[in-house]
């Protein structure tokens, strides 16, 4: 078994059964030799194509760690035999205190009170200084009503949020956008949700409004986003996700109101050793013939 990165738990004692090659650091697909592997543990940054897959003749699963796989060409890897594993459930309370936390920081400007402070100039407390939003009463709308989506729905109720959602019909997306005032996205990106966010979207929303993407960057165009923020189109908006991480839309450093974070949703040392630990349980199972929990592209498993 290979990793590609280095994970919070001992692996090679997770699991005892196979021979465990682990680097000090995240070293990425292209410098991990995958030649005899029978197995790999990857990240949300390592790129699986058929290329890769071509590299890897004896590979029977990939062990993803992380709940999204948009970063597997989940065909490539069922053609090739390869189960794809990924890592549900343990880090659904994180993102969704994240996305409360980045929810709050664009509604209250605490990244620009942080700067204001640190800059040295704040000169005191002002009527009009940093007004921000209130949540209690406003509509939270939660784009991709899975796991993640709900666990922000049952938290939008205790800060006197009311919940309006949408999954796939494009129609009650297009409602969400239009009612409601904080509008949060959960869902995976698919050819369906890339750039759910757009032009015409982002249009019909308040003036007072608030996007928040913990989910993928891909699911939001960029330049629209930039656009609509200059304009003032919409309030503020708050992003951990971005097209082709680690590059930076280069219009997201000086565009105002907006909050960034570098892609650190399921970062708790809670959700990072229990997904650890699923990918290692991955590993285990497919190696011992056993069908693992987690198992993303099902068609390929035959028992
Ligand atoms: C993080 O983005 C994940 O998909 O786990």
């Amino acid at each position: 078994m290979v990793s590609t990165s280095s994970l919070p738990i001992d692996l090679a004692a997770a699991i005892p059964t196979a021979t465990v090659e682990v680097p000090a650091t995240w070293v990425g697909i292209e410098h991990t030799n995958l030649e005899g592997a029978d197995a790999l543990v990857c990240l949300l940054l390592d790129r699986i194509d058929a290329a890769v897959l071509a590299r890897a003749p004896k590979l029977r699963v990939i062990a993803n760690c992380a709940v999204g796989y948009d970063n597997i060409d989940l065909d490539a890897a069922t053609r090739a035999g390869v189960c794809v594993t990924n890592t549900p459930d343990v880090l659904t309370e994180a993102t969704a205190e994240l996305a409360f936390a980045l929810m709050f920081a664009a509604a209250r400007h605490i990244a620009e009170g942080d700067r204001l402070v640190r800059s040295r100039q704040w000169q005191g407390w002002r009527l009009d200084q940093l007004i921000g939003i209130q949540l209690a009463g406003k509509t939270l709308g939660v784009i991709g009503y899975g796991r993640i989506g709900q666990a922000v729905a049952r938290r939008a109720g205790a800060f006197g949020m009311r919940v309006i959602s949408a999954s796939r019909d494009p129609r009650e997306v297009d409602r969400v956008f239009a009612e409601a005032d904080v509008v949060t996205l959960h869902c995976p990106l698919t050819p369906a949700t890339r750039h759910l966010v757009n032009a015409a979207r982002l249009a019909t929303m308040k003036p007072t409004a608030i996007l928040v993407n913990t989910a993928r960057g891909g699911c939001v165009d960029d330049a629209a986003l930039v656009a609509a923020l200059e304009r003032g189109q919409i309030f503020a908006a708050a992003l951990d996700v971005f097209a082709n991480e680690p590059e930076i839309d280069a219009r997201f450093y000086d565009c105002p109101r907006l909050v960034l974070a570098p892609h650190i949703g399921s970062a708790t040392t809670e959700a990072r050793i229990q997904m650890a630990r699923l990918c290692a349980e991955a590993v285990s199972d497919v190696l011992a013939g056993r069908r693992p929990a987690h198992l993303v592209n099902g068609e390929v498993w035959r028992g």
